[in-house]
């Protein structure tokens, strides 16, 4: 289902870094190519916040799904995907597609929408 470029960023991440540790702030960037500053602003034109609590973003309080807060930390998305940037931004740009029944909308993010969300999202400091 992932689209070739981001089985490219999967099997990237599979490999891991030297040390065994990922270094989320430098996959969001290099690895992803995704420019978390713009991923601000896709988060909030989305209106992410309205069902998130997401920190950086003082108006995001929903709490319709969870709190964004700490992602990077996290095993799986959703309880379905593992917690790799390539599955993350599949997530964004098809919530549905991954878990039926989830009250998570495809809100049509395109990929490089997602790229920048995805990068936000593991770039936040909790
Ligand atoms: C209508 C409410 C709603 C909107 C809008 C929404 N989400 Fe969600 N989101 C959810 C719900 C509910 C879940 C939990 C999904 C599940 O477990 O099936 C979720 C799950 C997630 C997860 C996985 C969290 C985890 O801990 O596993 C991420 C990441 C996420 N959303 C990001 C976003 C982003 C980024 C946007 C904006 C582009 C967004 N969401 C918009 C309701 C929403």
């Amino acid at each position: 289902m992932a689209a070739p470029r981001l089985q490219q960023f999967a099997a990237w991440y599979d490999a891991g870094p030297a040390d065994g540790r990922p270094d989320w702030e430098e996959q969001s960037r290099l690895v992803l190519n995704g420019d978390p500053v713009a991923g601000r602003a896709v988060i909030d034109s989305h209106g992410c916040g309205t069902c998130h609590a997401i920190p950086g973003l003082p108006r995001a309080n929903g709490s319709v799904g969870p709190s964004l807060a700490g992602l990077k930390d996290r095993s799986y998305i959703a309880g379905v995907l593992s917690n790799r940037p390539g599955e993350l931004i599949d997530w964004l740009m098809d919530p549905p597609a991954f878990s039926p029944m989830t009250a998570m909308p495809d809100l049509g993010l395109t990929e490089a929408e997602a790229r920048d969300a995805a990068a936000y999202l593991y770039a936040m400091d909790r």
